[in-house]
Parts: C-alpha cells; structure tokens; sequence
C-alpha cells in the first residue's frame, strides 16, 4: 500500500484519544496495511495508528519476524512490579537514553484483522511494547511517564532535531 509520514510530538493527533473500531472493514484493512508497511519502513517494535495520522484503537506489534494486529486492545496488568524501560518512539525521533517505569506483565486483548477475540499475556519487551503502544492510543507518550527534569532534557533534544 504506502508508507505514511510518521507523526511527530507536537501534532496534536498524538493528543487524542483514539476512536474504537466499530466494524473491521475495508479501510481498516488498508490502514492496518499502511502500518505494516510504515513500520517496516521505518524501523521500531510496534507502531500504533494515530502515530500515521488515524486516530482509531488500532495497533501493530512485532514479535520477532512477525508483526500481529491488535484492534481495540484492552491492557489489564497482571503484576504491579515495575521494570525499567529504556524507550524510544517514532514520534519522538527515536531518541534514546530516556528511562520509564512500565509493569512486568500486562495481558492484552483485542481483536484480529478477522475480527476473532485475541489474547496475549505478555512479561519483559512485550510487555513493555504493549503499554508503549496503548498508551500511544490515550493520547499519552513516554515522555509523560519521564521526571520533570528527564522530560525538559529530552524536550531539549526534540528541538535540537527540529531546528
Ligand atoms: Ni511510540
């Protein structure tokens, strides 16, 4: 299909909360496809929609040569200890060195491109992708989850790369 223009920090659709899929039709489909092809593009472990300029509770996810569709995926967290993450983001320009808190094991569902109940219980990078991506879908970033000063130092670096 097409590789999309990642959405940066700064557009407000990354501010949104996405919209649930009502029905997985074509332009689901399509969108789902664009993904795919965005991800594969530009690198990175998962991607969700609003970052291609949709906001709909769409997600993608690799897990090694895969990459799996969650549509209107739900995050319960099954263990409350936390790991920390070092994170990245398309959105953010991919910039490293920022570490966030995230839970050890989280269980997703959703549903597939077809529509059939999925579920996924998830520990360590999963895991961490998982509420990465559906956080993405809040209208959240890991930058909210960075310490005041952390969050100003990266804010510094995503001017840098602008100017
Ligand atoms: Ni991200």
């Amino acid at each position: 299909m097409a590789i999309r223009k990642i959405r940066k920090i700064g557009d407000p659709v990354l501010r949104e909360i996405a919209n649930k899929v009502d029905k997985i039709d074509r332009s689901i489909k399509d969108i789902v496809k664009d993904m795919i092809d965005t991800m594969k593009e530009e690198g990175g472990l998962g991607l969700a929609a609003p970052q291609i300029g949709i906001s709909k509770r769409i997600i993608i996810v690799r897990y090694g040569d895969r990459i799996d569709t969650f549509i209107n995926p739900e995050l319960e967290v099954l263990d409350d200890n936390m790991t920390k993450s070092d994170e990245g983001c398309l959105s953010i320009y991919s910039i490293q060195g920022f570490t966030v808190d995230r839970y050890k094991k989280v269980r997703v569902r959703a549903k597939n491109l077809k529509g059939k109940p999925l579920e996924v219980t998830a520990e360590g990078l999963l895991a961490i992708i998982f509420q990465h991506e559906i956080d993405h879908l809040k209208g959240k970033m890991f930058i909210d989850h960075l310490d005041p000063t952390s969050r100003m130092e990266l804010l510094d670096r995503v001017n840098e790369f602008k100017s």
